[in-house]
């Protein structure tokens, strides 16, 4: 189990430079199933999840390679298999999604129930439902969820809620569906424009991503294309809380400003200087941090994967803050760990009151998941003294591509502990 130590209270400096998307490089590889031909995608994030989906596509028959930097190459060498291995995708929650790509190519899909994380209890229902209103037919048995259809067929689907795997799975399935779909009130996200930009690439005939309504006209086949995955939005947004937390001047390049404009909103109207650029943002520190209230909400809206960050950042803020989750249903669990750093936080139902203090004391504090072991890093360089953060692997390396060279070339002391 891999652990971090960092002793905090060290101003960060410098550039950083983000990773391609991981909530991209997943639906994109997952949809490889899709194709004939071999796909080369590039700026691929080398993630524990990333790594992750790389087995399942094996154990489901494609073949997938890596080569540096970044670029996976993915092709489907003989016959592929239905059964989504149970162990693979139980482990990474939000890869039920692959239920519709392996559902249109094969007639038949059997993948496990994601379960509950710590984050709450991921119900697949607008999965089942959508896949319901394209033909297939759904059971439930030892966990897995079976669906069975010949060859879907196009139909208009409504999301209770604007669910991004659930967008992102049945805009797949639809791609080889006869006849058209219309998905309303779809996900909005970037990663969702990405997906659909890759499928079309190779010749699918999506339109409306990025908007509440997605038309896909169902074709007959599919072939492999070359791709470059988005910069990640919510490690471009980390960085700069990075920046903003321990009284830094950082330049974070690689990213796409349209997809972070709540983030560098909320972040400026806490008094944290933002210039910028055609692919960058220079983030410097303010004195001190104003106080502000935050809700989470589908995309445009202040994305959930920041909540953790921002609690962090807004425990030494000068005043009263109030954030509201309304995506998960249990996003708090960092707030338990930022407290025995001296944070004081009280959770009130689906919000958080915080009441900034003027400086956290480094202590040794659990991950629970992806998002709040960013938390706890950016709570450990700005604390004064030592933070020992544990389950690395687990959590953090399953978002952060090469997290620890990151920040020491900005000048944190943060140091892997076997
Ligand atoms: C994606 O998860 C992301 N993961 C999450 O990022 C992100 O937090 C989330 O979208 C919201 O933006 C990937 O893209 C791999 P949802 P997903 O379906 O698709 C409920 C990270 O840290 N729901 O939009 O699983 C669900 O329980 C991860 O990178 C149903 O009720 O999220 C949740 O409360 C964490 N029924 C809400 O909708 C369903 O059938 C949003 O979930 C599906 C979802």
């Amino acid at each position: 189990m891999r652990k971090i130590i960092i002793n905090g209270g060290r101003p960060l400096n410098g550039t950083v430079k983000v990773s391609g998307a991981k909530n991209s490089a997943l639906p994109i590889l997952a949809s490889t199933l899709l194709l004939s031909g071999k796909a080369s995608i590039t700026n691929v994030p080398l993630l524990n999840d990333v790594i992750t989906m790389m087995r399942v596509l094996r154990v489901l028959g494609l073949r997938v390679e890596y080569s540096e930097p970044n670029t996976m190459n993915v092709w489907i060498n003989g016959k592929v298999r239905h059964v989504a291995p149970y162990e693979l995708v139980t482990k990474m929650r939000a890869s039920f999604f692959i239920i519709g790509p392996i559902l249109a190519r094969m007639g038949l899909a059997k993948v496990p129930l994601p379960g509950g994380c710590a984050i709450g209890f991921r119900p697949v229902n607008y999965y089942i439902k959508g896949l319901e209103a394209l033909g297939a037919k759904i059971e439930m048995e030892h966990g897995f969820v079976i669906a069975k259809a010949s060859k879907l067929k196009g139909a208009p689907i409504y999301l209770d809620f604007p669910s991004v795997g659930a967008t992102e799975s049945l805009m797949m399935a639809a791609t080889l569906a006869d006849g058209d779909t219309v998905i309303e009130n779809s996900a909005k996200e970037p990663e969702i424009i990405d997906l659909a930009n890759f499928l079309n690439k190779c010749g699918a005939k999506i339109s409306g991503a990025g908007t509440q309504s997605i038309t896909i006209k169902g074709v007959s086949s599919l072939r492999a294309a070359d791709y470059r995955v988005i910069p990640d939005r919510i490690e471009a947004g980390t960085f700069m809380v990075a920046a903003a937390i321990t009284g830094g001047d950082v330049l974070v390049e690689n990213i796409s400003p349209e997809h972070i404009s709540s983030i560098v909103t909320k972040l400026q109207e806490a008094g944290v200087s933002i210039v910028m650029g055609k692919n960058s943002a220079r983030v410097t520190a303010p004195q001190g941090i104003n106080a502000v209230d935050i809700k989470t909400l589908p995309y445009p809206g202040f994305p959930t994967d920041m909540q953790p960050q921002l609690t962090s950042m807004l425990s030494l803020a000068k005043g009263t803050s109030v954030i509201t989750e309304s995506i998960f249903e249990n996003r708090f669990m960092h707030v338990q760990e930022l407290k025995r750093m001296g944070a004081d936080i009280q959770i009130e139902g689906h919000s958080i009151i915080i009441e900034g203090v003027p400086h956290l004391s480094g202590a040794p504090v659990r991950t629970s998941d992806l998002r709040a072991g960013a938390a706890l890093i950016l709570a450990g360089l700005a604390a004064e003294g030592e933070t020992l953060i544990d389950d690395m692997d687990r959590f953090i390396d399953r978002g952060y591509e090469k997290i620890l060279s990151k920040l020491e070339r900005l000048g944190a002391d943060a140091k892997e502990v076997k």
